[in-house]
């Protein structure tokens, strides 16, 4: 039986970062602050940040005066915190309307219940779904659904997904093919895998070039004029064969990874996977599935569905887009939505249609429209609520802006890490390095120092008030086993736009401090 293709890295020399692939390539970017979006934004972001409702407003007046708790709108954060922000790629600090914007959520509960405080703020949390779906240029809120983190966006998604499989129809005699790119996150490749057991199919990861997916590989792949190794558990051995492209029901994608700062050219694989739907039989139950984990790039780089044109996407609050965490959302379009069936259901996400007038009448069951299937009843409120403004926040301060500065940070780092390397005679490698300005490379910077265990300088940073993490070569398995980092752990710093050059420079001095103690 086979489950799994050989991973394997193309040779080509064709250098793709000449081609500014992976970003939004329209330069007439979707103008989201439209007067509609203002009105919302004001009342979603507040001059104050206490509901409009007179009576909520006096109770928590009364609150206030009680002497008990605190006031959220005087909340403050210390304007002497000496931590520098140097894992947004991990978990990024919520600005201070976001965290105010909780607490008071919170403050509400504590004195109305939480079904009141609830149904107190209903225009505010619809508000959530629209300004997400204004964020990632969705069509309709009802795209949108609020979730927990990207792993259960990602995974309630394609398991609703995989009904694709083992349907019958692939026509050609072999398994179904799930196809991810070499940068595909642990946690994705762990449930194509075990999915791939339950169902035999084939997960194949598609060729890639300096960690990006190879758009020519994979347009060949699409042309059915692309092989492959396939190993042959029962046998022990491995065979070249055509892949034909009718067995590919699914493409999953990594927009950016956990493990380095490459962009993966997410708009041109939309592009040709939408020609390859055009170009498919008719008849099929279901199209090519297009799936982008974006936990990496929303709210750090400007992201578009429907530029990219998959069929859903997943992310998560509590990194670039510096919400609270516990929270994520999954964007499925419109009409794919409609159709998916989530493997998991509770009474929100299909609700009862009536109650049973016997004990023979069946219970019915009807799915709401879109993506509010992928939901369950139970939601944390005041965590939403904080994804709203955290939202509206990113908009407001322009995501072009927040990419520019992100790369720009990041690019200001690799050179600080190049001169470095150069003062400790080549001890520092950074993952897929690239020092093109106008690149393919965003705010994410990982790398290891030669001898020192990446976790014990992580340590030693910290005492110079740094926060960066530390990711293993297990969270990527194919980039890291295809680059040779099996046991290697990297440094990871990532840079969001709050973050500053004389930050970098002092992290690079802390840097060299730490290396020339080791020695
Ligand atoms: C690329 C990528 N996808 C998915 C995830 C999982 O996100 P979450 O922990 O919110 O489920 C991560 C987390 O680091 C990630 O980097």
């Amino acid at each position: 039986m086979l489950h799994r293709s050989l991973a394997f890295t193309s040779d080509k020399s064709k250098d793709l970062q000449q081609q500014k692939i992976g970003r939004r390539r329209s330069t007439s970017s979707h103008n989201v602050i439209t007067d509609d979006f203002k009105e919302a934004s004001r009342s979603i972001l507040g001059e104050i940040y206490f509901f409009t409702l007179d009576q909520t407003s006096q109770v928590l007046e009364n609150f206030k005066s009680s002497g008990v708790g605190h006031d959220a709108g005087s909340l403050q954060l210390p304007t002497d915190n000496p931590i520098k922000h140097f894992n947004n790629a991990g978990c990024s600090p919520q600005p201070l309307p976001v965290l105010q914007k909780v607490i008071q959520h919170n403050l509400l509960e504590s004195v109305l219940g939480g079904y009141l405080a609830a149904e107190q703020c209903q225009n505010e949390r619809d508000l959530v779904y629209w300004v997400i779906s204004k964020l990632i240029n969705a069509q309709d809120p009802l795209e949108i659904a609020l979730v927990e983190s990207a792993t259960v966006a990602w995974t309630r998604v394609f398991y609703a997904m995989c009904d694709c499989l083992n349907c019958g129809d692939n026509g050609t005699g072999d398994s179904d093919v799930i196809l991810c790119c070499e940068a595909e996150y642990a946690a994705n490749i762990v449930a194509i895998e075990k999915i791939c057991k339950e169902r035999d199919a084939t997960l194949i990861m598609i060729p890639a070039d300096k960690g990006m997916v190879d758009m020519d590989e994979f347009t060949k792949i699409l042309n059915g004029e692309w092989s492959y190794y396939e190993f042959y558990e029962d046998t022990m051995e491995k065979g070249k064969k055509i892949l034909n492209p009718d067995r590919i029901r699914m493409v999953c994608i990594t927009h950016i990874p956990t493990n380095s700062g490459i962009i993966n050219p997410v708009y041109e694989i939309g592009d040709a996977i939408e020609e390859f739907n055009k170009k498919r039989k008719k008849g099929k139950k279901h199209p090519l599935y297009y799936l982008v984990d974006a936990c990496q790039s929303v709210g750090q780089i400007d992201v578009d569905v429907a530029e990219m044109k998959c069929h859903a996407l997943s992310a998560t609050g509590r990194k670039y887009l510096r919400a609270p965490r516990g929270t994520g959302f999954l964007y499925v379009k419109k009409d794919i939505a409609d159709k998916l069936v989530p493997q998991q259901v509770d009474h929100a996400a299909a609700p009862i249609k009536r109650v049973p007038i016997d004990e023979v009448e069946d219970i019915e069951y009807e799915f709401p429209e879109g993506a509010l299937r992928f939901e369950f009843w139970e939601k944390n409120i005041a965590n939403q609520l904080g994804l709203g403004l955290a939202v509206n926040y990113a908009i407001k301060k322009d995501m072009g802006w927040i990419e520019e500065q992100c790369i720009t940070l990041a690019m200001e780092l690799k050179g600080q890490l190049r001169k470095l390397n150069v003062a400790t005679g080549g001890k520092i490698y950074v993952h897929h390095e690239n020092l093109d300005h106008d690149s393919t490379q965003c705010g994410i910077v990982t790398f290891a120092v030669r001898g020192i265990d990446s976790a014990s300088i992580k340590e030693d940073l910290l005492a110079f008030n740094f926060v960066v993490s530390v990711v293993p070569p297990t969270s990527t398995p194919f980039d890291s086993s295809n680059y040779g980092l099996n046991e290697i752990e990297l440094l990871r710093v990532s840079l969001s736009y709050f973050n500053t050059e004389e930050e970098i420079l002092d992290f690079s001095s802390a840097l060299k401090t730490i290396i020339s103690d080791e020695n």
